[in-house]
C-alpha cells in the first residue's frame, strides 16, 4: 500500500467555511474556461482522475481510495513522508481519556456546520447578515455534506461522548475546503452569498509551503470552553503535522482574539500581522496575525 501525502485537490471554493467560497472568485473561471475540462464543469467544479488508484492513509486508520476525488491538474509536489510513525500517542485518542479526537463522519456535518458557524459569528455576521445565521448554518451542512474529499481534513473532539469540537487542517497541496455552489448558497443566503464569498477569498490560504501544516480551523462549542480542549486538539494538530514530516504548523487568527494566548502558550509566536481593507470588508477585521509554531 503506498501513501500519499499530498495530492493537489481541486475543488472550488470555501468553505463551507472560508474555503469553498474562493475558487469561485479565483479558480473556477480559468479552469472552466479550458476545453478538455468544460464539459465536466455542470457541476461545481470538474473533477478528473487519476488514472493510478492512489490511496491516503491518514493517523494510521483504515485507508480509503480517494482516487476519484483528486484532480490530475498539476504535478505532485511530495512532502516528506514518514517511513516509521513516531511511537507516542496520538492526543485524543488516550484509552479512559474523556476526550477522544477522531476523523469527521458524516452524522458530525450538523454539529461541526453549526459549531463552526457559531465560533466565528463574528465573521459571519459580518459577511452575511446576523438575520441569516441560520441560513449560513445549512449552507455550511449542504457544502461540507457533499465535499466527501476534504473531510479527511477534520477531526472531531468528542467530551464524554458528545461532539464538543473540531478543527481541519491542510498540508501542501490541499486547496479549497470544499464544494460551494452559488445557487444552492443563494438559496440559503439570499444576498448575503455575495458576502460569504468575499469572506472566503479573504481568509482561504491555498498556499501552504512545502513541510507545513496549516491549522484552517478550530472551534470548540462555547459550552465546552476553558476545559482544555482547544490545548488538546493543538497537540493533536502538532502530532498529525510531524507524522506528515512537517517542520512547521501555522494558523491565522485575528488581531485581539482571545485565542492568541492559548497559542502562545502552546509555543507558537507571531510572525507577522496582515491585512488591509479588503480583509476589513470582507470579515469585518483589517489586521489578523500569521502565528506559526516549529516543530
Ligand atoms: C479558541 C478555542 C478553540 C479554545 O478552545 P478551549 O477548549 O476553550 O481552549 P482551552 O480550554 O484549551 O484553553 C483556554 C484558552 O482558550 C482561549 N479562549 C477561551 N475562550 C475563548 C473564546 N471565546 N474566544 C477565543 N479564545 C478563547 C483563551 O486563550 C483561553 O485561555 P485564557 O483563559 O488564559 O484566556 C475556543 O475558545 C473557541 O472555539 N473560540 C471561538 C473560536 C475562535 O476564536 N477560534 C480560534 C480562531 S483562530
Amino acid at each position: 500500500m503506498r501513501t500519499v501525502t499530498v495530492e493537489r485537490m481541486q475543488n472550488s471554493l470555501t468553505t463551507h467555511l472560508l474555503g469553498a467560497i474562493v475558487a469561485v472568485a479565483r479558480g473556477r473561471a480559468s479552469h472552466c474556461a479550458s476545453p478538455e475540462v468544460k464539459t465536466q464543469c455542470d457541476r461545481p467544479c470538474g473533477r478528473q482522475k487519476l488514472s493510478a488508484q492512489e490511496t491516503y492513509k491518514f493517523d494510521g486508520q483504515k485507508s480509503r481510495d480517494i482516487s476519484r476525488d483528486i484532480m490530475a491538474v498539476e504535478p505532485v509536489v511530495a512532502q516528506p513522508v514518514m517511513a516509521e510513525l513516531p511511537s507516542e500517542t496520538a492526543p485524543g485518542t488516550e484509552p479512559g481519556n474523556p476526550l477522544q479526537i477522531r476523523n469527521m463522519e458524516a452524522e458530525d456535518i450538523e454539529f461541526v456546520s453549526r459549531m463552526l458557524v457559531d465560533a466565528f459569528s463574528d465573521k459571519f455576521e459580518h459577511a452575511v447578515g446576523k438575520n441569516r445565521m441560520e441560513g449560513a448554518v445549512q449552507q455550511t451542512v449542504a457544502s461540507l455534506g457533499r465535499s466527501q474529499d476534504v473531510w479527511h481534513r477534520y477531526r472531531v473532539a468528542v467530551y464524554e461522548g458528545r461532539p464538543a469540537g473540531a478543527m481541519a487542517i491542510k498540508f501542501h497541496g490541499d486547496s479549497a475546503m470544499g464544494d460551494f455552489s452559488c445557487g444552492e448558497a443563494c438559496s440559503f443566503l439570499g444576498c448575503g452569498t455575495c458576502g460569504l464569498i468575499c469572506m472566503g477569498a479573504a481568509l482561504e490560504n491555498d498556499n501552504i509551503p512545502v513541510g507545513q501544516c496549516y491549522l484552517d480551523h478550530i472551534g470548540v462549542d462555547a459550552s465546552f470552553r476553558g476545559k482544555g480542549i482547544g490545548k488538546v486538539m493543538l497537540d493533536r494538530a502538532d502530532y498529525e503535522a510531524r507524522q506528515h514530516g512537517c517542520t512547521a504548523i501555522f494558523l491565522w487568527v485575528k488581531k485581539g482574539n482571545r485565542a492568541v494566548h492559548l497559542y502562545e502558550r502552546q509555543g507558537y509566536v507571531i510572525t507577522h500581522t496582515f491585512g488591509g481593507w479588503f480583509k476589513r470588508c470582507a470579515t469585518g477585521s483589517r489586521d489578523w496575525h500569521n502565528m506559526e509554531k516549529q516543530l
